[in-house]
């Protein structure tokens, strides 16, 4: 079992499946059954990635079985680009849970702070409203839709003006982290506010250039890569371990929640095997020098064109 961690007073696991670009039904059943038969408890997914309802149906055939009941379960998703209004939280949240086929989330989170008008077309990007949209956010909480909520992709500056006017503080800031970007500020920032990051692609997302081709971008040539590099190399064997192990068990020594994507379960199952051994000071001061900021980012929210000209665009500009 993976250790817990307290995210708005729930013990959140901390290693958890990550699922984003898993689309092949067949192959999230076979990973989430893989993940749930060893020992996963944490799930997390996104409306954004279109497998909510293929989960639903996993999940409703492991509570029908009796072999887990929800409250064994953390389950997170996040509230679509275009749910990111005011108005919209509710309907998207409603159909995240039907979808689901649960009653609760654990975890509902904004998944950016710039939302998009609903339709079709280039996106229209909407005018900040994150106080109201917090409010109907915390309303979530008040009907019982969601046990608690956060924030995924902002920063510190974002999070800070949300920490003065929420009557729900955020308990999650979910952002891209892994050992070449370690993002400190944001991280102390968070946790000093005892909000729980977690990391999205803490491999580094071996996989983005399948995702770029999938969408019709050009793959890119400037990614950073976990699972070859020498430091981790070096540090990966000392230990008897693989890359991914060691990359994933720097970023729990770190405090943050993991939840590394996959589809296969050799590697679901490796990447939950973090607490029985750990990294000792050497090992944590040669990854930390790994870390190169901003131009490790890989997820690129520039798929929406102009997107990173909003007022709200949370990331530097490159
Ligand atoms: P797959 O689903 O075929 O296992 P991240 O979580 O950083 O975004 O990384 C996800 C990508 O990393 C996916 O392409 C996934 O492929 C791959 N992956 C997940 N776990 C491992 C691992 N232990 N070793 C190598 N690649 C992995």
């Amino acid at each position: 079992m993976a250790k817990t961690i307290s995210c708005g007073g729930l013990n959140m696991p901390t290693v958890g499946l990550g699922t984003w670009e898993a689309r092949d039904d067949s192959e999230i059943e076979t990973a989430l059954n893989a993940a749930l038969e060893l020992g996963y408890r944490h799930i997390d997914t996104a409306a954004a990635y279109g497998n909510e309802h293929v989960i639903g149906k996993v999940l409703k055939k492991w509570f029908d079985s009796g072999k887990l009941s929800r409250d064994d379960l953390f389950i997170v998703t996040k509230l679509p680009a275009p749910g990111i209004h005011p108005d919209r939280v509710e309907k998207y949240l409603t159909k995240s849970l039907a979808d689901l086929q649960l009653d609760y989330l654990d975890l509902y989170l904004i998944h950016f702070p710039v939302g998009i008008k609903e339709g079709e077309g280039p996106p229209q990007f909407e005018k900040e409203e994150h106080k109201a949209l917090w409010q109907n956010m915390e309303k979530q909480v008040d009907a019982g839709r969601t046990k608690t909520i956060g924030l995924s992709n902002f920063n510190v500056k974002q999070i800070d003006k949300f920490l003065k006017f929420a009557r729900i503080k955020p308990a999650c800031n979910q952002i891209e982290l892994h050992v070449f970007l370690q993002q400190p500020e944001l991280v102390q920032f968070c946790q000093k506010n005892n909000i729980v990051v977690t990391a999205y692609s803490p491999l580094g997302n071996p996989g983005y250039n399948t995702f770029l081709k999938r969408i019709g971008v050009e793959e890119r040539t400037d990614l950073v890569n976990v699972l070859t590099n020498p430091i981790i190399t070096e540090i990966a064997k000392k230990h008897n371990r693989s890359n991914a192990q060691v990359a994933l068990r720097f970023l729990i020594q770190k405090n943050t929640v993991v939840i590394p994507k996959s589809v296969n379960p050799a590697r679901i199952k490796s990447n939950f095997e973090l607490y029985d051994f750990s990294l000792d000071d050497a090992d944590m001061k040669k990854i930390e020098t790994l870390d190169i900021g901003e131009a490790a980012r890989i997820v690129d929210w520039r798929v929406y064109p102009k997107i990173d000209e909003q007022p709200e665009y949370p990331f530097a500009k490159k």
